[in-house]
C-alpha cells in the first residue's frame, strides 16, 4: 500500500478537496482507496454523509498513536492507496501521518502568503525525509500570478525544482465547490469538465511520482524553508524532530 498525505499549515488551501478528487481518480485507475480523515473539522465525513456511493470509504483517525496501526490494518486488508487529509496548522496527528507517508502533497493557492506559510509543514516533511510536491490550487485560468507563485517555490529546471511542483495546476472553478456540496468528486459531478480533466491529470502526475521510487527531495525545498524568521525556524525544527525521531 502507498500512502499520500495532504498537509499544509494554511487553512482553505484545498487539502480536503484534492484528497477527494485524487481518491476518485485513483479508484478509476484501479486502486482500492481509503480516505483517512485526521481533521476533527470533519470535512470528509460530512461529504460522505451527503454521498450516495460507498466508495471511497472515509475513516476517521484523530489520535496520532492510532495512525500507524490503522495504516497497517488497511494494507493487510488489501487497500492499495491511503489518502490522508489533515487539519490546517501543525499537530501530532499530522506529523504522524507525514511520518508514514510515501508522498506528501502540499496544496497552496498562488499567493505568497500560502507559499510562505507552507514552510512549517515543509520543515516536518524535510525532517522525516519524505518526498513531497506542492500542488498549486485555486489558480486563475490565466495570468502571470501562477507563474510568479511557481517561481516563489523555485520551479526551474536548472535547480531540479520542477519535480516538486505538481502538474497541472488546479484552476479555481465552481465545479469543485458544487461537487463537495453534492457529496461527489469533481470527476463525478462534471466528468467532461476541465476540472475533472485537471484532477485526472494530477493523479497521473502523482502516480508517476509515487512509482518513480523514494527519492529524497527534501533538500530541494531548502530555499523555501529558509524564508522563515530564525526563531520560528528553530521551534519548527524542534517540533519536526519530535515528530520523526
Ligand atoms: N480548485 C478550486 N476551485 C474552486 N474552489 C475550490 C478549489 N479548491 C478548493 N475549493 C474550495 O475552497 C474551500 C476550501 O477548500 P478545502 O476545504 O478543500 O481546503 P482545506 O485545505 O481542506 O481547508 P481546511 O484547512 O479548513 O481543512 C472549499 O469551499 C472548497 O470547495
Ligand atoms: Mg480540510
Amino acid at each position: 500500500m502507498q500512502t499520500i498525505v495532504l498537509a499544509t499549515q494554511k487553512g482553505g488551501a484545498g487539502k480536503s478537496t484534492l484528497a477527494i478528487g485524487l481518491a476518485r481518480a485513483a479508484i478509476q485507475a484501479g486502486h482500492s482507496v481509503r480516505l483517512i480523515e485526521t481533521d476533527m473539522q470533519g470535512t470528509l465525513s460530512s461529504w460522505q454523509g451527503r454521498r450516495a456511493y460507498a466508495e471511497p470509504l472515509v475513516e476517521p483517525v484523530y489520535d496520532a498513536r492510532d495512525v500507524e496501526q490503522h495504516l497497517q490494518s488497511l494494507a493487510h486488508d488489501g487497500t492499495t492507496l491511503a489518502i490522508v487529509d489533515t487539519a490546517s496548522g501543525t499537530s501530532a496527528v499530522t506529523s504522524a501521518a507525514i511520518r508514514h507517508a510515501d508522498l506528501c502533497l502540499i496544496p497552496a493557492r498562488p499567493s505568497i502568503a500560502d507559499i510562505e506559510s507552507a514552510a512549517a509543514t515543509l520543515s516536518v516533511v524535510r525532517a522525516c525525509k519524505k518526498p513531497f510536491a506542492f500542488v498549486l490550487n485555486q489558480t486563475p485560468a490565466r495570468g502571470r500570478r501562477v507563474d510568479n507563485a511557481a517561481a516563489a517555490i523555485g520551479d526551474d529546471t536548472t535547480s531540479g525544482m520542477a519535480d516538486v511542483v505538481a502538474k497541472p495546476f488546479i484552476a479555481m472553478r465552481n465545479d469543485h465547490q458544487d461537487a463537495l456540496s453534492a457529496g461527489l468528486a469533481v470527476s463525478e459531478f462534471a466528468p467532461e469538465g476541465k476540472s475533472a480533466d485537471e484532477i485526472r491529470s494530477l493523479w497521473q502526475w502523482v502516480e508517476a511520482k509515487l512509482n518513480s521510487g523514494i527519492t529524497d527531495h527534501a533538500e530541494a525545498g531548502g530555499k523555501l524553508a529558509d524564508t522563515r524568521p530564525s526563531a520560528q525556524a528553530a521551534r519548527d525544527a524542534d517540533a519536526s524532530w519530535d515528530a520523526c525521531l
